[in-house]
């Protein structure tokens, strides 16, 4: 429920603008006070009077509505926010927030605060696939702010692709998950040593071929992130990632599964352990030192396979085992049996489970639906941003270390 929260909603100018009529409903429905803003291309789709009317609020829609000092000054209308949501995000906007530009009411607001922002983006699958609109998002979301969505599908302009904007009542889910996720500041991991594994690793055939996974190093690099945002000293195990590693924590690079092993154990004592890693099961028993031949009519080669360590499980075995050792399970079917199992297999305290099938989604993308596995049972939490379980996560053992030494 959203009773007595406050979002202060910006409607940018797109076709799913009308969807911020719905959202508004909805958003009150649960107990929310929605105080919307348009900017003047959003007027082209929805009208000050509908979206006035639905949120029982005025609607601000020019800097200039704000000067007079016995209104809201922009300053305090962006802070006096539980949350910011942007709804549907234009791609100029994200490049206009990407840049620090506050040429209007939307961006000044959006310049002017450090209320968390929660950006739901709905452009042409084109725009949003554009290099300038990734490296925005990703410089976006390095400066906290938060997004859902955007939803594959058919777009208004005929085309088909990622760039819907998300269901309302998913949109209303990731606001939710936004404002408990919102760090408390209550528990600190200042002065806790963690250790965080992350990304895939390769395991080589010969020197130029390798066996992998698809893992993206996205989770890992949030856990990072978040960890060390709450005051944690991170060293940071990752092996060849796709996303760079995050700012603020040690970096350790590895390759393959037993050179993970090693920087983990050599990283020892640590109040805490997040193994965030895809870590390869097998590793080809004898690489080749040369770069095995093709020879036409000779057949492809026979890999002989051996079973890498399972590093979490040796490190729940270990006589300097962290405090709280928590490991990750990505499956696709009964998620929650499988991984109490693996919870008590490989002895570490909680896992956080997620559905890697094609409907979860996770791998890959930018979101997450887990459940987190502890000794006293399953709690779902709603599908967030990966940022989002990340700092959960990170408040979680911040609570769990809370009193001991
Ligand atoms: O057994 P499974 O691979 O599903 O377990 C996943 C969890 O175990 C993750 O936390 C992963 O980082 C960890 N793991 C590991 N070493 C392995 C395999 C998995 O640390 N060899």
């Amino acid at each position: 429920m959203l009773e007595g929260k406050r979002i202060l909603l910006i409607i940018g100018g797109g076709i799913a603008a009308f969807k911020a009529l719905d959202l508004i409903r909805r958003l009150r429905d649960r107990g929310a006070r929605v105080v919307p803003v348009l900017t003047s291309a959003a007027e082209e789709f929805v009208t000050p009077l509908s979206v006035s009317a639905l949120a029982a609020e005025a609607v601000y829609r020019d800097l200039f509505d704000l000067t007079n000092e016995a209104e809201m000054g922009h300053i305090e209308l962006s802070r006096s926010a539980d949350l910011i949501l942007v709804a549907p995000g234009t791609a100029n906007l994200m490049a206009k927030m990407a840049g620090g530009h506050a040429d209007d009411l939307a961006t000044t607001l959006l310049l002017a605060t450090d209320t968390q922002v929660l950006f739901a983006p709905a452009m042409n699958v084109r725009m949003w696939d554009h290099p300038a609109t990734r490296r925005n998002r990703a410089q976006l979301e390095a400066d906290g702010i938060l997004f859902v969505g955007p939803d594959e599908g058919p777009m208004a302009c005929g085309e088909f692709g990622e760039g819907r904007l998300s269901e309302v009542p998913r949109i209303v889910e990731a606001v939710e998950a936004a404002l408990d996720a919102t760090p408390s500041g209550a528990a600190s991991l200042k002065g806790r040593h963690v250790i965080v594994t992350s990304g895939p690793t390769h395991e080589p055939i010969d020197p130029v071929r390798y066996i992998a996974n698809r893992s993206s190093g996205a989770q890992g690099v949030a856990v990072g992130k978040a960890l060390a945002e709450a005051g944690a000293r991170v060293t940071f195990v990752t092996g060849p990632a796709d996303v760079a590693p995050p700012p603020g924590v040690e970096v350790v690079r590895v390759r393959t599964a037993l050179e993970m092993e090693a920087a983990v154990m050599a990283a020892l004592p640590a109040d805490a352990a997040v193994m965030a890693a895809a870590v390869a099961d097998w590793r080809v028993r004898a690489p080749a030192t040369g770069k095995m031949k093709k020879t036409a009519g000779q057949g492809a080669p026979a890999l002989d396979f051996v079973e890498n360590p399972d590093i979490l499980a040796r490190l729940s075995q270990h006589a300097e085992r962290p405090p709280l050792v928590v490991g990750f399970a990505a499956e696709t079917e009964t998620v929650v049996e499988h991984a109490t199992a693996k919870r008590t297999r490989k002895g570490c305290d909680w896992i956080v489970a997620n559905d890697v099938s094609e409907a979860g989604g996770a791998m890959g993308g930018s979101d997450n639906e887990v459940t987190l596995i502890t000794g006293s049972g399953a709690e779902p939490w709603p599908r967030m941003s990966k940022d989002a379980v990340a700092r959960r996560l990170a408040e979680r053992l911040a609570e769990a270390l809370e009193g001991t030494s």
